[in-house]
């Protein structure tokens, strides 16, 4: 199994929600570490680069608009198979796709606000990490767990 590292973004209304505690517990629980993480505001350049795949898609206008309307938290995730196993973690784009037990189907209603971002692919998770973190704001640590897994 690979060592990967995947981004992660907790969106506005997580902070509107008072969660972060308990999103970021999940993601904590589930084992993987943190190497990055930071409280951020995304400025609309940002936020559209972030999301350039869907720049033609009807929705990219409100997704922009929700992305930059208040606080974020972006974080550096690191851990076997990271970036397949948080996508999993979040459940499907969709809440109502989304299984009962995963973060969106947990604390999301509708699809512009479901709460998480997880990149999708290791080259997903290079370009973003890439964008939101400069190389000293990610931690090389470890958790000294591999004696007991
Ligand atoms: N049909 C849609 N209507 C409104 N918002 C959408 C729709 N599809 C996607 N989005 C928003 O755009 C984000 C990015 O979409 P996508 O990359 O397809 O999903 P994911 O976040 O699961 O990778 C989604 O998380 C969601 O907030
Ligand atoms: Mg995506």
């Amino acid at each position: 199994m690979a060592l990967e590292r995947t981004f992660a973004m907790l969106k506005p209304g997580v902070l509107s929600r008072h969660a972060v505690g308990e999103i970021i517990c999940r993601i904590e629980r589930k084992g993987f570490n943190i190497v990055g993480l930071k409280l951020m505001r995304i400025a609309r350049p940002l936020a559209e680069k972030h999301y350039a795949e869907h720049k033609a898609k009807f929705f990219f206008g409100e997704l922009v608009d929700y992305i930059t309307s208040g606080p974020v938290i972006a974080m550096v995730l690191e851990g076997e198979e990271a970036i397949a196993l948080l996508r999993r973690l979040c459940g499907s784009t969709k809440p109502l796709e989304a299984s009962p037990g995963t973060i969106r189907g947990d604390y999301a209603m509708h699809t512009n606000f479901n709460i998480i971002h997880a990149s999708d692919s290791p080259e997903s998770a290079r370009r973003e990490i890439g964008l939101f973190f400069a190389e000293e704001e990610i931690l090389d640590w470890k958790d000294g767990n591999d004696v007991w897994i």
